[in-house]
């Protein structure tokens, strides 16, 4: 791997406290970032470079303080405007200086970690000081979700980061594709004789997506108030997970044939008619409750919440994808916040048998892909309970990764991180597929505007509104309950 600058826009917010810097340094850690490297936060905030080492340090946590100064010896602060070319030249110069001083040939991977209205900003910046040009080192810019707010403005910003950048420097963190799991349903399906036979219409009776959250909006009330669940979470990491579990064979495993297979299955999902959006979505906001003894207060009583808004803090879709291998099959999707628990997984139902052989037949055959918590797979199928009679009883197989092997599995972030670091892109979103899923999302967005748009209360602590359940019942189905391996600390998390 070769040495490199990695700059971050935004270094005092909150993502790159929580997430980036604590990535940036367990790779560190573990040996795996390139030899020599530095770490350029950068924002407005009049902060020493001692300051924002100690409050960077600080936000990681008190077990890690091995090699933390070594950590902190790479980390680097340039207090910058986003709209003053002038600091930008002063940032160039001083990248220049710390290229000389950590040998990284002037590679330079930017992040851009501030609110999105300043990513048109901020390139454009970069490109007018010549800091985009790959001569002399390459350049890749890292850009966080959201992409756009909806598929116009979605377009509009590909044009601006199009006109700083070339395609192949862009790196679009979903950071769903940096899961583990996610990644593993590739293996999972390409390399067993197993499954890719039953993985069809032919076989399979319907799926099911839920990423379901217990944590509310916590500290970005005025974010999600404008984005809502929709936006929020299923135009892009429920999209892209059903496009992994949808997709043909790539023809090989690298960023160009994994991307165009995932595009290609997005192209084919049935574009949703507003008059059947009615039916087919469910959106919900979450009310006040008390769970498990303690108080969980309204959406509207969050701070930064309007407290009249319409935002939805859940939403469950059915939906359908339209080629040979999925004709016909329903696709469910629920995601919300304030549900009983945090859980992330994609369950198979097959067909049942053609012909009950057995009285009491057991429930059809489950592939149960676990994301998160408890990253592992389950298969259930039925047995005879032992004893006279032909009982059919549920059995399950359950392989858990904790029990794969000892070695460090990386976060999502710590992921992505290494692979932009690297340069490889495989799992980063691509600009058609950011716009396939927002042309795909676009009706939900125009009917949430619209005035027939219902939008449920659920009670924090609960599975989402009933209509929710209503939804697989009209078509004699329920929702899997995602709890069932869970042991009670996971279930709750007070
Ligand atoms: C983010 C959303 O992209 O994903 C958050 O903006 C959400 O609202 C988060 O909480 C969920 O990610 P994870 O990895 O915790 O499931």
């Amino acid at each position: 791997m070769e040495n490199a600058i990695i700059l971050i826009f935004g270094a005092s917010g909150d993502l790159a406290q929580r997430k980036l810097i604590p990535a940036f340094y367990h790779l560190f850690a573990s040996g795996s970032l390139p030899k020599d490297f530095a770490i350029v936060g950068t924002g407005r905030s009049d902060l020493s470079e001692e300051s924002f080492r100690q409050h960077l340090i600080m936000a990681l946590d008190e077990g890690e303080s091995s090699r933390m100064n070594d950590f902190a010896s790479h980390l680097y602060y340039q207090k910058t405007f986003p709209d003053t070319q002038q600091d930008f030249k002063q940032l160039k110069k001083r990248l220049a200086e710390l290229s000389a001083k950590h040998q990284t040939g002037n590679n330079i991977l930017y992040y851009l970690a501030t609110p999105p209205q300043l990513y048109g900003i901020i390139t454009e910046k970069l490109a007018g000081t010549g800091m985009n040009q790959d001569a002399g080192g390459w350049k890749r810019l890292v850009v966080e979700k959201p992409f756009g707010y909806d598929l116009q403005s979605a377009f509009a910003l590909d044009k601006t980061l199009h006109s700083c950048f070339s395609e192949q420097q862009i790196y679009r963190i979903d950071h769903y594709l940096g899961k583990e799991t996610v990644q593993n349903m590739l293996v999972l399906r390409f390399s067993n004789a197993m499954f890719e036979p039953l993985w069809n219409r032919n076989f399979i009776d319907h799926v099911e997506i839920t990423s379901a959250e217990f944590l509310g909006v916590e500290e970005r009330g005025g974010y999600y108030d404008n984005a809502g669940a929709v936006r929020d979470m299923l135009q892009n990491h429920l999209l892209q997970v059903l496009a992994l579990v949808a997709m043909e064979p790539p023809a090989k495993i690298d960023a160009h044939s994994m991307r165009d297979e995932a595009v290609k299955v997005m192209q084919c999902f049935r574009p949703l008619a507003q008059e059947n959006l009615q039916h087919d979505l469910v959106l919900g906001q979450y009310t006040g409750a008390t769970f498990r003894g303690n108080h969980l207060p309204a959406y509207r009583e969050e701070r930064g919440v309007a407290p009249d808004s319409r935002t939805e803090t859940y939403a469950a879709l059915k939906m359908f994808i339209e080629n040979w291998r999925w004709q016909g099959v329903p696709f469910y999707l629920r995601t919300g916040k304030r549900l009983p628990t945090k859980v992330t997984e994609v369950v198979l139902y097959l067909r049942k048998t053609p012909h009950p052989a057995f009285v009491q037949t057991a429930p059809e055959n489950k592939i149960i892909i676990r994301i998160q918590p408890d990253e592992g797979i389950l298969i259930t199928f039925a047995l005879k309970e032992p004893g006279t009679g032909f009982k059919a009883t549920e059995v399950g197989m359950d392989f858990h990764y904790k029990d794969l092997s000892k070695t460090m599995i990386l976060s999502a972030y710590e992921r992505l991180l290494l692979d932009a670091v690297k340069g490889d892109a495989t799992l980063f979103a691509r600009t058609d597929a950011v716009q396939a899923c927002w042309e795909f999302v676009q009706p939900i967005l125009a009917y949430k505007e619209s005035s027939q748009a219902s939008l449920y209360g659920y009670a924090a602590g609960t599975w989402g509104p009933h209509k929710a359940d209503k939804l697989l019942a009209e078509d004699g189905r329920t929702w899997r309950f995602p709890c069932k391996n869970l042991t009670m600390t996971d279930y709750c998390e007070l």
